[in-house]
């Protein structure tokens, strides 16, 4: 949640600074705001909304070679301009950003800012208050801040502005994630290497409780103690094109499309030279170790879980749990011999998946983060790691990192199952082609889908997603999808589950949308539409070829039963992706989220 950015350089910030916003905006956008220093001092410019309604406030004619910049998400105090950041002790001298949430804030006002008129709700107000303060009795600015930084409690990123030194910005980290990036004649800061692409792609990782004395020639990254640090910068391998929209309307829509090219790239990474399927040993052994694998996980990645517990147990024959990060805390199950613990996270920086880990770590377990984002915090704490090489997912509802997750369990536990002697009656290479290929013919079927969204969802308030078995899970990220982009209340049942309570929501009209992709309970599942047709429900059948009836709405490639998630999710994206545009909802931005939950 939130993105700060930060420039120093020979160059003029406040562009590369709201572009880097820009770039940022996934992470949280219901304010924002950039300050930037020169010789006349600190100028602050915020705003309520997106960055674009920052973009218009900014006065061109400052020319200043040092900046700092944020989008928030908001935690303590309403969406507002007072509320955003950058925020500036009362003094003016001090200026910062702040991602994360300071969790003793409450005590430290008390404790050290009775006398201090605070201007925001925020948290964050807080650190810079106590920079000033402890300046005031006497610190430099680097003592102060170190000072401040040892009194917090909680998560923090964060870029400091001294309007007395425009030389230098101070950086810090704590569980929130952030880079600090290398130029010729200038560094910059960021939360995601994404952000700062446009000046550079060399990175160097900053761990918890370091700090960062950063200018435009030299990056000092120290210990809280004062101890030197020296760390080798990484290139980021990211295309800059790759997170442009090019010619689509919206990153969701090209995400979509880009799953069968995702599907194939996940063949090819995970192929050896003999087009075998194949995963480092060492995760491999750590799989036939366990005598239980638990997931952990939220939201999408939690639905791409339920559905890989089916292949493990399926394929592999290993018993798996799966579970919501945020809940394992409080109600840990009791936990096997030998667990393994697997974390699915697409931006690897989830904040309650990050407790789970830290939690379980420290019990001497193993773990395994399955992440879009090499090099993110779930990975770099994890023993070891499984890319999903989907390229950067930017929309804030998540597709293609879905389908690449389930593709890469699937392959897990293919190559576990094989290590284990275990037979297995499909080749998955061939399968997940299959899959890419099916994946090809429903991207091209956008006409029906709009078509469908325009019958099914345009005017009504809510609706429900069933299945039976894994289709079940497809319907839960189905409603998800729908729910978080077009605001149109929509619930996943599994189908024999209705009659036990859902039932009674259903009026004339009610739209259903039942998954019927699985054989053996094909029956059921159409049993279960009579029940609602019986009660007015207005059906969206979707069905796999080969258990098609003439009453179905839309019928989906043939592909390997088990791997039907894969493909049978498609309908679902395209249809809440028309059904937000109908009701002309902000598709990629959708309201009150963010893309990388970094608070718990
Ligand atoms: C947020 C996003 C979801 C995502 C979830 C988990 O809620 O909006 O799209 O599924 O976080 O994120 P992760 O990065 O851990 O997969």
């Amino acid at each position: 949640m939130c993105g700060i950015v930060g420039y120093i350089g020979n160059l003029d910030s406040k562009e590369i600074l709201l572009k880097g916003l820009e770039k940022l905006e996934y992470r949280g956008y219901d304010s924002a705001g950039i300050a930037v220093m020169n010789d006349n001092g600190v100028q602050v410019f915020k705003e309520k909304g997106r960055i674009a309604d920052l973009r218009s406030i900014v006065d061109e004619d400052v020319m200043a070679n040092t900046g700092i910049g944020h989008t928030r998400w908001a935690t303590h105090g309403v969406p507002s301009t007072v509320n955003a950041h950058p925020h500036q002790s009362n003094s003016g001298r001090f200026t910062l950003v702040h991602n994360g949430v300071i969790e003793n804030y409450d005590i430290l006002k008390r404790e050290y800012l009775q006398g201090v008129a605070l201007q925001s709700d925020t948290d964050t107000e807080i650190i810079v208050q106590l920079i000033d303060l402890f300046v005031s009795e006497g610190l430099s600015t680097e003592e102060a801040f170190r000072k401040t930084l040892t009194l917090l409690k909680g998560s923090y990123a964060i870029a400091l502005l001294d309007a007395e030194n425009n030389e230098t910005i101070f950086v810090a980290k704590n569980k929130s994630p952030l880079l600090v990036g290398l130029g010729e004649t200038f560094n910059v800061v960021a939360s995601d290497a994404m952000a700062m692409l446009q000046v550079t792609d060399q990175y160097v990782e900053l761990m918890d409780k370091e700090i960062v004395i950063v200018t435009k020639d030299a990056v000092q990254i120290q210990t809280l103690n004062g101890e030197a640090i020296s760390r080798d910068p990484y290139t980021a391998e990211l295309d800059a094109s790759d997170i442009e929209k090019g010619t689509y309307p919206h990153y969701m829509l090209k995400e979509i499309d880009e799953q069968p090219l995702v599907m194939r790239k996940i063949i090819q990474k995970y192929q050896n030279d003999q087009d075998e399927l194949t995963i480092d040993q060492e995760i491999v052994d750590a799989m036939n170790d366990a005598d239980r694998i638990y997931i952990i996980a939220a939201g999408t990645s939690y639905h791409a879980g339920l559905v890989g517990k089916q292949f493990i147990e399926k394929i592999a024959k290993i018993p798996v749990e799966v579970h919501i990060s945020s809940e394992f805390g409080y109600n840990m199950p009791l936990l096997s011999e030998k667990p393994l613990f697997i974390f699915i996270s697409q931006s690897g920086e989830t904040a309650d998946s990050r407790a789970v880990l830290v939690n379980i770590k420290e019990m001497g377990h193993k773990a395994l983060t399955i992440t879009n984002v090499p090099g993110s915090t779930l990975s770099r704490e994890a023993d070891y790691t499984l890319l999903l090489h989907a390229g950067p997912e930017i929309a804030v509802a998540s597709t293609k990192a879905y389908t690449a997750q389930i593709a890469v369990l699937s392959i897990l536990a293919e190559v576990t199952a094989k290590s284990r002697g275990l037979e297995l009656d499909f080749n998955l290479v061939q399968e997940l082609g299959i899959v890419a290929n099916a994946m090809e013919v429903l991207c091209d079927a956008k006409e029906e889908f709009e078509d469908i969204a325009r019958k099914f969802l345009s005017t009504t308030r809510n609706a429900f997603f069933i299945g039976r078995g894994i289709d079940f899970y497809v319907g839960l990220e189905g409603a998800l999808k729908l729910k978080e982009i077009s605001y149109i209340q929509a619930e996943g049942f599994a189908g024999g589950e209705l009659k036990h309570g859902t039932i009674a929501l259903i009026e004339n009209g009610t739209p259903i949308i039942a998954l019927a992709t699985q054989e053996s309970v094909n029956l059921s599942i159409r049993g279960n539409v009579k029940e609602v047709v019986a009660r007015g429900a207005n059906p969206c059948i979707i069905s796999m070829k080969g258990l098609e009836t003439e009453e179905d709405s839309f019928i989906i490639p043939e592909v390997n039963e088990l791997l039907t998630p894969l493909i049978s999710v498609i309908p679902l994206q395209l249809i809440s992706y028309f059904a937000a545009l109908h009701r002309e909802c902000d598709v990629d931005k959708p309201r009150n989220l963010a893309k990388s939950v970094t608070v718990e």
